[in-house]
């Protein structure tokens, strides 16, 4: 049965209003990604870290799933073969617009995780360092988000699915954050067709057999619509 991945990052969510981390205004140009998204960080300033991600998981309580959401989840019931959806974002704009099989490589908003005892449950909207464990009363829970210098999760199930889908399609990603950024060559490696879907052609764009640019809530339904239509 035909089975296409698509990798997804912040581009994706950028017309929902939450904005992404490269683009001239994005997070990365208001923050120091050392401070807010690595261990060390938390390690440093815990309070400053929660503060960082309860104002992101506000931002997305209060966001709406936009057309390239929808778009991808028309996709997973109405194509042909099997779409798996890897996303880099910890938003769940993805699951909110219909989409069922969601790999959250970098993690979620929507997790709490403790950094004693690894047990995860539902976050609450506002995070912070004297919350305890619920299940070892540890005072050390964090985000369940994956920091720069952690291994993304569920890496083994990517990897599998990259060396058997027949199509390989990476949407509103800059292409500057590995593994994910690998993905495309590892695609290529193993012979699958590859496309890029992108404000404008990303940092690894020459890898992609294919491309088209536009917002993503133009060309993404655009490109669905015209999957599943084919004859
Ligand atoms: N439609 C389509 N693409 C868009 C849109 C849009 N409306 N707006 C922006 N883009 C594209 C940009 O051109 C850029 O290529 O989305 C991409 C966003 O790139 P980044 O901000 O780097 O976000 P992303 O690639 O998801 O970052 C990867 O880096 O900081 C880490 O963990 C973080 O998951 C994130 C990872």
């Amino acid at each position: 049965m035909s089975h296409m991945v698509i990798l997804t990052g912040a581009g994706v969510s950028a017309e929902s209003g939450l904005g992404t981390f490269r683009d001239k205004d994005g997070l990365w140009t208001k923050y120091d990604l050392n401070e807010v998204a690595t261990p060390e960080g938390f390690a440093r300033n815990p309070d400053l870290v929660h503060e960082f991600y309860n104002a992101r998981r506000a931002n997305c309580q209060n966001a709406q799933p936009n057309a390239a959401h929808t778009a991808l989840a028309r996709l997973q019931t109405k194509y042909r073969g099997r779409v798996t959806i890897v996303t880099q974002n910890v938003d769940d704009l993805h699951e909110r617009g219909g989409a069922s099989e969601v790999i959250h490589m970098h993690g979620e908003l929507s997790g709490a995780l403790c950094a004693i005892c690894d047990h995860r449950w539902a976050a609450p909207r506002v995070m912070s360092p004297t919350d305890h464990c619920p299940a070892c009363d540890s005072p050390a829970t964090r985000p369940d988000i994956v920091w720069f210098g952690e291994m993304p999760y569920r890496m083994d199930e990517i990897y599998a699915a990259l060396s058997e889908v027949d199509l390989f399609v990476a949407i509103g990603t800059s292409g500057n954050v590995y593994p994910a950024a690998g993905f495309v060559a590892e695609a290529r490696a193993a012979g699958v067709e590859t496309l890029e879907l992108n404000l404008e052609p990303s940092s690894t764009a020459g890898a992609f057999d294919t491309a088209r640019f536009g917002p993503a809530t133009e060309i993404v339904p655009q490109w669905v619509s015209e999957l599943i239509n084919a004859p």
